[in-house]
């Protein structure tokens, strides 16, 4: 049986089960990269990862269905390319493993109201989307805490924008548990030490909405463009003007990006001003090539064998099937029906 409070299910070799969504953005930046795929490949050998690109999430806010499949395709290509090997994972697409509504509506009646109005993200996105808000955008935080639950994910790798939502999914998970009987796990938010990246302006994070990115996908010439126009530290008008590197986003690229030796020059050139910001441009924009390289020539043999991605696809959905169907199984009788 599983226990409630502990670290949750664990794999045959005792490894945590980990449970982690991406949006269907097709655009991967790669603040999407650090944050996410690239801190979910690191911990591949030590967990039981489960990963899942979140269609039936996308669809909560207005957007365009004639787009969705090739969104959700190109994100999922992505994740492979970026590192998810689907050998040492299971990557799927939510819809494709369709219990996850079922589970959904019952951890509906598990649910407080005044706990959904109370989320950050609802309130922020229902500002921007006045009049179009839908029932689904207030419910999100309850399919997020089904996608967790139903694999007894004890361990959530999360940025910290999601720390609500996890909350949240911990105190249904208990409001079941107290109602039904010990079923699920209360899944640990963790936190990367990778910080967020911000955008190309340095005034908020980077995002796709935003247009202030750099793909997973753009060649190095753009990662170049794009880099050489970014903002940096303001007070360095002048090439000897001296800055400070802990509130420059080229610096905090390079932190995520460079080798350590190359993240120290950046640090100490800056805070001398030996070095100018489009010298710590051009090697960032070096390193991130080179990061970037095989990624997108991964990418191109993925998408250039669709069926293949599709194969990978229905693999991911039907390893996951079986666990849901099995947690169902156990959620149903606990509720008495069937
Ligand atoms: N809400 C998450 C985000 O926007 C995505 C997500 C959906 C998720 N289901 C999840 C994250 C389950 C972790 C666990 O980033």
């Amino acid at each position: 049986m599983s226990a409630s409070g502990s670290v949750g299910q664990r794999d045959a070799e005792g490894k945590p089960t980990v449970f982690s969504g991406i949006q269907p953005t097709g655009i991967v930046h790669v603040g999407n990269y650090v944050g996410a795929i690239r801190n979910w490949a690191s911990m591949l050998d030590d967990y039981d990862c489960t990963f899942c690109v979140v269609d039936l999430h996308a669809m909560t806010v207005p957007y365009d269905a004639g787009d969705m499949q090739s969104r959700v395709f190109e994100t999922f290509a992505m994740n492979v390319a970026g590192g998810l090997d689907p050998d040492r994972c299971r990557l799927f697409v939510q819809s494709h493993v369709p219990e996850v509504t079922e589970l959904c509506w019952i951890l509906f009646s598990c649910t407080a109201m005044g706990d959904l109005s109370r989320m950050t993200q609802f309130k922020e996105k229902s500002e921007k989307l006045k009049g179009q808000i839908n029932a689904g955008l207030f419910a999100y935080p309850v399919l997020m805490a089904a996608d967790i639950l139903l694999y007894r994910a004890g361990v959530v790798p999360v940025g910290d924008d999601q720390t609500q939502h996890l909350e949240f999914a911990r105190e249904v998970a208990r409001r079941f548990n107290t109602r039904f009987g010990d079923t699920f796990p209360e899944p640990e938010p963790l936190f990367s030490d990778v910080p967020r990246l911000m955008g190309l302006d340095n005034k908020a994070k980077m995002s796709k909405t935003l247009n202030n990115y750099i793909s997973l996908l753009d060649e190095p010439e753009e990662i170049w463009a794009k880099l050489s126009t970014a903002a940096t530290d303001p007070a360095r008008i002048r090439r000897g003007d001296p800055g400070t590197p802990e509130i420059c986003n080229i610096f905090t690229m390079h932190q995520a990006f460079s080798p350590a030796e190359d993240t120290e020059w950046a640090a100490n050139g800056c805070r001398t001003a030996d070095i100018g910001c489009l010298d710590c441009k051009r090697r960032l924009a070096d390193s991130m090539a080179a990061e970037l390289a095989p990624i997108l020539e991964k990418y191109r043999g993925l998408i250039s064998r669709p069926d293949h991605v599709r194969h990978l696809m229905d693999e991911g959905a039907a390893a996951c099937r079986g666990i849901a169907q099995k947690t169902l199984e156990e959620v149903r009788q606990r509720i008495g029906v069937r």
